[in-house]
């Protein structure tokens, strides 16, 4: 069974990665390396079926046991809250050095001479120009100047005098949405942070500086990408995908959120900035999916505020539907992840629920029959019961703390897409409080009524 190993892999480009192998874990051993713990991150990989060694990549024999029979290391793992300026630099310059250029030795020194190294450099590496350069291409000699990229120039040379298999990925900034390993501090991250507060952002000389962009998920499909391609061998590619001023992906911003002020500055910025250039990575067959525009979108609507929809309760039907000789499929959007799906059938005449939920939202797939739904808002008093008829094809979505009561007009069959628990111990106490909405004469009426 072919061993993958991604050290770093809790980080934001290795848990881009993971979601790319997790459909491959089942026939692979993949194995991440991180010296911390993230505890929901730690069970989705468990539950993918990709193991997890927490650890320092500094701790040779920890490595070594991971390492020794590795086919594929992806070495993400890195100090990378870094300064910009020299005189940032304070006293965090030991410890990038020595988990950047030590520990990739360790790693080096590990493998077997069949394994294949994939490791993220840096655009920064040339940050040494004091003009504006253009598509800067792989052989162009490196000007690095602070101690994080020194060290990526460094662990450059120390691959290419390994004697291994390895691909050096020179990355443009890395831009895009992700969960709890963001690193906002990544100029369109942050900018779409600021967007999304309907906030302000100063443009330092006029927002003039040139930079070098590149979509998170495209980052991790690059690297499988050139983790499969036995032809590629011990050679260095720039991963850059949207040159642009810091201007530009400003005003994008505006565009998608108009509320967003932008201000222009003299203040001084340490160059024009640089690009790098694609052109030997696209010669190889690569192709970017994602682009700025969109990203930006998504990071932005993902952190502004949400107009909730006011109803108590409110039905969703299918969507983007795809209709042909065999049948219908259509799809439904679910406001947040599901964990269970309850399968609930009801007969004709029948009464469920009469209860509510305190903090879950009440999601019911009805894929047979009808009912009625009777609701009624218990943080009012003073509110009225209401009832309406839910058909087949409906997603019936109830507020948390609105009582609703399901009386059966047919035999029908819904889903209980549900966000928690529902053991059922913990009925009356926890998930699900019972309230009388429907009594027996009501249950009579309202299938006279609705019938
Ligand atoms: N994101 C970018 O724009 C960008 C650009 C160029 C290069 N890179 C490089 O790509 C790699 C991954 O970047 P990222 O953005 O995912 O960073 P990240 O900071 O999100 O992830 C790095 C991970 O390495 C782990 N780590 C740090 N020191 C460790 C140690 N001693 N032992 C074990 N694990 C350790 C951290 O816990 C973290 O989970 C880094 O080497 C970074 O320098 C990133």
């Amino acid at each position: 069974m072919k061993k993958i190993v991604i050290t770093g892999g809790l980080g934001y480009i290795g848990t881009e990665l993971c979601k790319l192998y997790s459909g491959e874990a089942w026939h692979k051993n993949i194995v991440v390396v991180d010296s911390r713990f993230v505890s929901e991150r730690v069970k989705q990989l468990r539950d993918w079926g990709i193991d997890f060694k927490q650890g320092d990549i500094l701790n040779k024999d920890f490595m070594y046991e991971i390492l020794k029979d590795a086919d594929i290391v992806y070495h993400f793992a890195g100090i990378t809250d870094v300064a910009y300026t020299k005189s940032e630099e304070n006293g965090q310059s030991e410890l990038i050095t020595k988990v950047g250029i030590d520990g990739s030795k360790i790693v080096m020194d590990c493998v077997p001479d069949t394994c294949k190294i994939l490791f993220p450099s840096t655009h920064v590496v040339y940050e040494g120009f004091n003009k504006t350069v253009y598509n800067i291409e792989e052989n162009e000699p490196t000007c690095a100047q602070l101690t994080y990229s020194t060290g990526k120039v460094q662990t450059e040379l120390d691959l290419q005098n390994s004697g291994k298999n390895y691909v050096i990925l020179r990355l443009a900034s890395v831009y895009g949405y992700s969960t709890d390993t963001m690193r906002i501090g990544i100029m369109p991250n942050l900018f779409s942070k600021i967007t999304s507060q309907n906030g302000t952002i100063k443009l330092f000389s006029g927002g003039v500086q040139l930079k070098s962009l590149v979509p998170l998920i495209d980052v991790a499909r690059c690297f499988k990408f050139m983790s499969e391609r036995d032809d590629i061998k011990n050679q260095t590619f720039h991963l850059s995908k949207e040159n642009m001023t810091v201007k530009e992906v400003a005003e994008l911003c505006k565009q998608i959120n108009p509320k967003l002020t932008l201000i222009e500055t003299d203040d001084e910025i340490p160059n024009l900035g640089y690009t790098i250039s694609n052109k030997k990575l696209l010669e190889t067959g690569f192709e970017f999916r994602y682009d700025l525009k969109q990203c930006l979108t998504e990071m932005i609507t993902n952190w502004s505020k949400k107009d909730i929809r006011p109803e108590l309760e409110y039905t969703v039907q299918g969507g983007k539907e795809y209709i042909d000789d065999r049948g219908k499929i259509s799809n439904y959007e679910l406001t947040e992840p599901i964990n269970m799906i309850g399968y609930i059938e009801s007969k004709k005449g029948t009464v469920r629920a009469n209860h509510y939920h305190p903090v879950q939202e009440q999601k019911c797939l009805l894929i047979k029959g009808k009912y009625v739904s009777v609701i009624k808002d218990l943080s009012n008093p003073k509110s009225q019961t209401q009832t309406q008829t839910i058909q087949e094809g409906d997603i019936a979505i109830i507020k948390p703390n609105v009582a609703h009561t399901m009386v059966f007009l047919e035999d029908s069959i819904f889903l209980n897409l549900v966000r928690g628990e529902r053991e059922h111990e913990n009925y009356g106490v926890t998930h699900t409080i019972p309230y009388k909405l429907v009594n027996e004469k009501l249950r009579v009426n309202l299938i006279k009524q609705f019938s």
